[in-house]
């Protein structure tokens, strides 16, 4: 399937950043949805953001790894609770997300897909 635009939240971002200039370069419209105007723990925020959309990139992130030590909630809302509920919402709205993690957390050894509690068992 060819999209004509790419969303893409926390686009202000470094990575979501570059993803803008290369999508661009190639001819994409793109959306670019991040803080202050638009914060992905807000439902509202959220279904606005996929309206429309034919294709999302998830680069919003909590990424301050020792602040998240002492703001654990709000790292697990934006890193975690959020995610999961957009992915409701495209899903409902027949959009395809990609979400970007980290080697921080996944060390790309696994082979064949990753199942979305697999972070769950990596912590367990
Ligand atoms: N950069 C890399 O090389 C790299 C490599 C591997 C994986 N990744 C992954 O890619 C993702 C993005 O990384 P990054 O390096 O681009 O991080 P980043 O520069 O910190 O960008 C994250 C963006 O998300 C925004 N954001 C934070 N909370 C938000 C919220 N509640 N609602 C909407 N937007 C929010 C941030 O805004 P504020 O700045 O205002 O907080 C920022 O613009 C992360 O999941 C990271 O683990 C990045």
């Amino acid at each position: 399937m060819a999209f004509k635009t790419m969303t893409i939240l926390g686009g202000k971002g470094m990575l979501g950043t570059d993803l803008a200039v290369v999508a661009s370069q190639r001819g994409l419209g793109v959306r670019i949805y991040d803080l202050p105007e638009f914060d992905i723990t807000d439902g509202k925020q959220l279904e606005a953001a996929v309206s429309g959309s034919e294709v999302i990139v998830n680069c919003a992130a909590y990424t301050n790894v020792e602040k998240a030590e002492s703001e654990i909630e709000l790292a697990n809302q934006v890193n975690g609770y959020a995610v999961g509920r957009l992915g409701e919402i495209a899903k409902d709205a027949g959009v395809p997300v990609l979400h970007i993690s980290t080697d921080f957390v996944f060390d790309g050894m696994k082979a064949g897909w990753l199942n979305p509690d697999a972070v769950i068992a990596f912590f367990a």
